[in-house]
């Protein structure tokens, strides 16, 4: 028999003891989230154990908050869902869209979110949904594997098995779990061997890990100690987890109890969300509030901001009209009554970079799309990215294609190289060059098309600026609706010293910089910096480099996942007929034209109120939109 690792969480105590009051306790969780590497990890299966069994069908929008809101607490595993039969467990039907959501946020580079798969059908749905880690189960009882998966607890194996070896051809984790380590609703008592083979097959078909799940929450420590023992004797403690659920209240000492005995990994289900829908009466896992603060207070860090996992389970169980089964989290949350739940996009952690995928790319535009955001990079770096026939045609019917597509919501334009945009292509081979006047108005009608063409998007329009721009190029940036730059952005309107004059962008520039400051600029032709710009609101961000400004830009599309995309359009117009048609009639007619449609039924706006009466703020418009569109 091995020796037991016996790093008893009582002695760590004593070695690290903590003086409890709430704000230093409060920033040492602060800190812990940013820089330690956690002692523990935990397993969050909120979203897919937490919620399976609750009768009300919770909304997606509401799934897929829950999930950002655990990853901003610093969870770094999320149970996110199921591939199982719908008819089995409608609660979790959504999960392809849940799956979309989180492929499409890019967490998935940063964040692990294993899926719960229970045959080949449910690992081609995970697989399809690019699930990258599926949990696979079984149980230790007969009785329970039949009501549960409709199957003999050896089918039930050997469907998993298939599952595993799926997995493995595909590169995607596999983990098993096994119910009813300690008891079965059915059978009664489980039988400690048994619970050792199912976990062997488990490993041997290529499980990295195997959860020990005490379904029933029955179990005790001295239970624990003496399957622990048993296990421990042919199966290394790293292989092992803990996946206690607390119908008697004896996890927070389950998992005590494991930790001394060596294990490392614990599931846990925020504000103790959960239950069987085949063991009556038993609750959900251990709350991860309690086992973070029975942790912390040990001095064994877990990466996991208290406070703030402890007002998402408070926002949970609203959202899902249960009571708060954290012990732990309510009384934080009771503490800090006056602080209200903090959305994802006020939190401290840093937003996902989004996974773009590139859709075209003729050496000269590269267009690449994550989600509802499309980004247009300009990439004809060997003449300062000019505004060439190819390109002015090339961005003009990009922008009118998209303006056409509903499924996307903002439209990033930035550049690579030193230059953003030189603006007009003064090269003797462009068509500014020419002497034939057909040619040149064929020039003006392009370029005055591309602004209007970006003018006129429906989406919201976002220059990302890490270069020089001149002339033209200046247009191109403040032809956009929002401009964030790197301190290499410099903004020149060289026209003026060429004997030329902005004609087209002019416009574009009084309209952003404002009369007094565009005319200025314009007459001298000098270099504006960023910092004036932003100091007259024509620039919405600077980044603190070139580095900085990916950052800068996620930050800024998470904001904009819960503005709403036909509103950001109507405010487009709004916000143009303000300034071409001031008090005209244009302007009247759209006004009243817009108030009249803002709550129509199937409108934005029906569902955004009806969210806020859910006390959901943060909506996620992209899940609206795709449902209305498959529906
Ligand atoms: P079955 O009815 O025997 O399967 O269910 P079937 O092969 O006869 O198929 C029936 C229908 O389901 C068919 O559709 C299949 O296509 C469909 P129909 O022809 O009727 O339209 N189907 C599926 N659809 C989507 N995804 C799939 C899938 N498979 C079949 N993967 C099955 C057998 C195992 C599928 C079913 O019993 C099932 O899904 N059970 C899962 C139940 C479940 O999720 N329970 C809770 C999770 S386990 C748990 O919580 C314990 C744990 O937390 C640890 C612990 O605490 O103990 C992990
Ligand atoms: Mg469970």
């Amino acid at each position: 028999m091995k020796a037991f690792r016996t790093t008893s969480l009582l002695a760590r105590q004593s070695q690290a003891p903590l003086v409890f009051s709430r704000s230093p306790y409060l920033r040492r969780y602060r800190s812990t989230v940013s820089n330690a590497k956690p002692d523990v990890s935990i397993v969050e299966v909120g979203p897919r154990d937490g919620l399976q069994n609750i009768k009300t069908q919770v909304d997606t929008s509401i799934k897929i908050e829950l999930i950002q809101r655990l990853a901003a607490s610093g969870l770094r595993t999320i149970e996110a869902t199921s591939f199982v039969a719908p008819k089995w467990i409608p609660q979790l039907a959504d999960s392809k869209e849940v799956m979309q959501h989180i492929v499409a946020s890019g967490m998935q580079k940063s964040i692990n979110f294993p899926v719960l798969v229970p045959n080949l059908k449910g690992f081609e749905g995970a697989a399809a949904s690019k699930a990258q880690e599926a949990v696979l189960f079984a149980a230790a009882s007969e009785g329970f594997s039949r009501k549960n998966t409709n199957c003999s607890v050896e089918e039930a194996l050997t469907r998993a098995e298939d599952v595993a070896k799926a997995c493995l051809a595909q590169g995607i984790r596999a983990r098993g779990v096994i119910s009813c380590i300690f008891a079965c609703p059915y059978d009664g008592p489980t039988d400690p061997a048994k619970v050792l083979s199912v976990a062997k097959r488990f490993l041997e078909m290529g499980c990295y890990e195997v959860g020990l799940g005490d379904t029933l929450g029955i179990g005790t420590a001295a239970d624990t100690e003496k399957l622990l023992r048993i296990l421990l004797s042919e199966i290394p403690a790293d292989k092992l987890a803990g996946h206690y659920h607390d119908t008697y209240g004896q996890a927070v000492a389950n998992v005590i109890k494991s930790y001394d005995m060596g294990l490392r990994t614990f599931d846990s289900s925020v504000a103790g969300l959960g239950g069987c829908p085949h063991a009556k009466g038993a609750t959900g896992n251990v709350a991860t509030e309690d086992v973070v603060y029975m942790f912390e207070r040990a001095g064994v860090a877990t990466g996991v901001d208290l406070q703030q996992l402890s007002e998402t389970g408070d926002w949970i169980s609203k959202q899902v009209g249960q009571k708060n089964g954290s012990r732990a989290g309510s009384a934080l949350v009771a503490k800090g009554q006056t602080k209200p739940a903090a959305p994802p996009s006020s939190t401290k952690v840093e937003a996902a970079s989004p996974e773009w995928r590139v859709e075209s790319d003729d050496g000269e535009l590269r267009v690449s799309r994550a989600g509802n955001v499309v980004k247009v990079t300009l990439t004809r770096t060997r003449n300062g990215n000019a505004l060439s026939n190819s390109m002015v045609e090339g961005v003009t019917n990009l922008y009118n294609t998209l303006a056409k597509d509903p499924t996307v919501f903002q439209i990033i334009l930035n550049a690579e190289g030193k230059f953003f945009c030189t603006g007009m292509d003064l090269s003797s081979s462009g068509s500014s060059a020419s002497g034939d006047q057909a040619v040149k108005d064929d020039y003006y009608n392009k370029v005055e098309g591309l602004f209007v063409s970006i003018m006129n998007s429906p989406q919201t329009t976002i220059a990302v600026v890490d270069g020089l721009c001149y002339g033209g190029g200046v247009g191109l940036a403040f032809a956009c609706d929002v401009r964030l730059v790197s301190p290499k952005a410099r903004f020149t309107m060289t026209e003026i010293k060429l004997g030329l004059s902005p004609a087209t962008i002019s416009r574009h520039m009084i309209r952003e910089w404002g009369i007094s400051f565009s005319r200025e600029a314009m007459l001298s032709g000098r270099t504006v910096t960023p910092e004036e710009l932003k100091g007259i609101g024509a620039v919405h961000g600077i980044a603190s480099s070139a580095e900085d400004l990916e950052r800068l830009l996620n930050e800024y599309l998470q904001g904009l996942r819960n503005c709403a995309p036909k509103s950001a359009a109507a405010v487009k117009e709004l916000v143009r007929l303000g300034w071409n048609d001031p008090g005209g009639e244009e302007q009247t007619k759209y006004v009243k034209h817009v108030f009249e449609q803002m709550m129509v039924p199937g409108s934005e706006g029906e569902h955004g109120m009806a969210q806020f009466r859910k006390k959901n703020k943060n909506v996620d418009w992209g899940h609206f939109w795709s449902s209305k569109l498959s529906a």
